[in-house]
């Protein structure tokens, strides 16, 4: 096996960095005051707990894809700024034994202030939303149109923040009055246009690749250093971690659709009763197939195949 054929589900730089935290999928360590080191491991989560295994080569087609966005968006909306700096490692990293570890799977990335709230779009009615809808008729409290069908197509995108909670939290979905509440009107108001802007114009882009980004999530930061204080795009974007990626050779009204994500695995946890459980190892199968979602979405999207990546 190729030494960037194994698995990364742990990181180890923390006697050249700090680590500053450690999420489901990333870790995050100091490379100085203004930049982070954004490292994504091959971890994979769902419904919230993280799976003792990983799926091989995950992490670096999840900061690719987040690459491919971060050069390709500013293009499209030129008005819009990302944290992203280089996917160059440190020079002393760069230099070290370990780099092919962490190459293509690190970005290093401007050190901002996230709002804590998830910026959610959707163009499609599924998931969480659909099921508040089938209860309640609304969705994060807004009012939509009556009869709506399993997963379809929405009139105009829906902007449906929700918080970004703790650690073993579950993010609740909230109102944009609510998100308004939580990080100031103006502040609330920008976060809903840049991310009603970023989801037409990769909804667009991606419909001629053959895929529909039904939903996706994002995050913004606030960039205090800038004049007037600047609002930024931070985080993983347009990524199968964060999105719901449809065939759209698939889509099918009327029902669940099977997106390219992790369905699979959530499929398969659901069937075994281990829905929600700690410390669950995915078997052979489960990985490859998970994987195969990742790896598709990865070469319609970016255009590339996944070996280059
Ligand atoms: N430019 C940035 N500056 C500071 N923090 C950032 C920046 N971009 C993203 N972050 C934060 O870094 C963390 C990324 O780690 P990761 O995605 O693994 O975490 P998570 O949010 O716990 O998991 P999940 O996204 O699966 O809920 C998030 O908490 C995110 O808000
Ligand atoms: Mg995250």
């Amino acid at each position: 096996m190729a030494p960037d054929d194994s698995t990364v589900t742990k990181t180890g730089l923390s006697s050249s960095f700090k680590l500053l935290a450690s999420g489901k999928v990333r870790d995050v360590y100091e490379i100085d005051e203004k930049t982070l080191l954004f490292v994504a491991t091959d971890r994979v989560s769902a419904y919230d707990v993280v799976l003792k295994n990983g799926i091989p080569q995950k992490g670096k087609l999840l900061t690719r894809m987040s690459e491919f966005w971060f050069s390709l968006l500013p293009t499209l909306l030129p008005y819009l700024r990302t944290h992203f700096v280089t996917l160059d490692l440190p020079s002393s990293l760069a230099s070290s034994p370990e780099a092919f570890i962490y190459r293509n799977r690190s970005m290093q990335v401007r050190r901002l202030k996230v709002f804590p709230i998830e910026s959610i779009v959707r163009g499609y009615i599924t998931g969480s939303a659909w099921s508040e809808y089938t209860n309640h008729g609304t969705v994060h409290g807004i009012g939509v149109p009556k009869n709506l069908q399993e997963s379809e197509k929405l009139g105009q995108p829906l902007w449906t923040p929700s918080t970004k909670a703790e650690q073993g939290q579950k993010d609740e979905n909230i109102s944009p009055a609510k998100a308004a509440e939580i990080v100031g009107k103006d502040y609330a108001d920008k976060i809903q246009r840049l991310s009603l802007d970023i989801y037409n114009a990769a909804r667009d882009y991606a419909a001629e690749r053959g895929i529909i980004i039904a939903d996706t999530k994002f995050e913004f930061a606030l960039d205090g250093s800038a004049e007037p204080p600047d609002v930024v795009l931070v985080d993983e974007v347009l990524t199968p971690d964060s999105s719901r990626f449809w065939r759209a050779d698939r889509y099918e009204v009327g029902k669940s659709q099977d997106s390219l994500d992790k369905q699979y695995l959530r499929d398969w946890l659901t069937r075994e009763k281990l829905k929600g459980k700690e410390g669950v190892e995915m078997p052979e199968e489960v990985v490859r197939r998970t994987g195969d979602g990742y790896k598709e979405a990865f070469e319609k999207l970016v255009g590339k195949s996944w070996q280059n990546c």
